[in-house]
């Protein structure tokens, strides 16, 4: 490959990275990406292209994004001033590590701190900007490990702790007493709970920002019908949205997906039920299914996914689904304890019927 000219000015961790690239080829089924299944009512489709064509295309987006401001704020009980929306809860994490990158008096470097595994992004948002992730193993549990949380804290100071509950790729809401005390625990820091997967989880931790003022929740659209869209939202005290939403950029959410989210957020909200559930009830009849089928061990899930562990080495696992048309997530590459371990994301009945008529050949 042709040398890159400017290397010397790159930042050097960007040139040992790869670009995010999903997986490629042709899946009769893929449950691979945590999206939800396409459940949307013909009518509701109707409806999204209708706004969707309403669409001024001369002009630049609401810059001040406040009907959707105020419809996500309604979803998350808060009002639109408590709410910073993001491409994409990804552009949110990366406004955050932005505006946090400040090195602490004394220190060489900033720090962030999370968990281990979890979402690959915070290490990315990271790295890209010159931030250490420092990552605290879960428990075997796949639980937060509270010592190991506090010794962190106490060794490296980060600015940010980022956790995601449900965790992904774990699936399980992290304990509401060891979350509390890891948020007391990073009093002087910002701690950022991603709320992503919560419609599938029996409790949201929304609650916290009542009692910590070092707390924000991330919420998105995308797990729940409209990864399209790209909406993701932050909720927090007023102060520190202020603050953020002077580094995002002005015009970050197209006018078709401000347009398109509100309107489904006012209008759709028992279709997003419907998915929801739909979901759930698939989740537990999978999960149960994987129980009785020998060779993989599922762990209790609150997302829309299932961690499962395989007798087999998990990448051969893979590996057998895919030739069978069937794409899920393997973390074998990761090895240690993630070696035998896949993703597998809930999809259509029908997907979910396919996936099991064909595992037992493959486990
Ligand atoms: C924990 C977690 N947070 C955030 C995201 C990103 O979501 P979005 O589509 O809103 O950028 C994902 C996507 O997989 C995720 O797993």
């Amino acid at each position: 490959m042709k040398s890159f000219p400017f290397a010397e000015l790159l930042r050097p961790e960007i040139a040992d990275l790869k670009a995010y690239a999903p997986h490629e080829g042709q899946f009769d089924v893929r449950l691979d990406a945590n999206e939800a299944p396409a459940l949307l009512s013909e009518g509701a489709r109707a409806r999204l292209a209708e706004v969707a064509g309403q669409t001024a295309w001369e002009r630049y987006p609401d810059a001040s994004e406040l009907e959707l401001r105020t419809a996500l704020g309604a979803r998350s009980g808060v009002g639109a001033e408590s709410v910073l929306v993001g491409c994409g809860s990804d552009e949110l994490l990366s406004l955050l590590v932005t505006a946090f990158d400040r090195p602490r008096l004394g220190a060489r470097s900033t720090t962030l701190a999370t968990v281990t595994p979890t979402f690959v992004m915070y290490r990315m948002a990271a790295r890209v900007r010159g931030v250490t992730a420092i990552e605290v193993p879960l428990d075997r549990s796949w639980d937060l490990d509270v010592a190991g949380f506090e010794r962190a804290l106490a060794m490296m100071r980060p600015n940010l702790v980022l956790l995601a509950s449900p965790n992904n790729p774990t699936g399980r809401l992290m304990s509401a007493d060891r979350l509390e005390a890891v948020v007391r625990a990073a009093h002087d820091a910002v701690v950022v709970v991603d709320e992503a997967y919560v419609d599938y989880a029996p409790r949201t931790q929304l609650g916290l920002l009542e009692r910590h003022s070092n707390v924000a929740v991330l919420r998105t659209l995308s797990k729940i019908g409209f990864a399209a869209l790209r909406v993701g939202w932050l909720v927090a005290d007023p102060a520190l949205i202020g603050e953020l939403d002077k580094v995002r950029m002005p015009y970050n959410v197209p006018t078709p997906s401000q347009r398109v989210a509100t309107v489904a957020l006012r209008e759709l909200g028992s279709e997003i039920d419907h998915i929801v559930e739909v979901v759930r009830r698939e989740r537990d009849r999978v999960t149960e299914a994987l129980e009785r089928m020998g060779g993989l061990t599922p762990t209790p899930s609150d997302a829309n996914f299932i961690w499962v562990r395989t007798e087999s080495p998990a990448g051969e696992v893979h590996a057998r689904l895919a030739g069978n048309g069937v794409l899920v997530r393997s973390f074998h590459a990761s090895g240690g304890r993630l070696a035998h371990q896949l993703r597998i994301t809930i999809g259509a009945p029908a997907d979910n019927d396919r996936l099991l008529e064909v595992l037992p050949s493959c486990v």
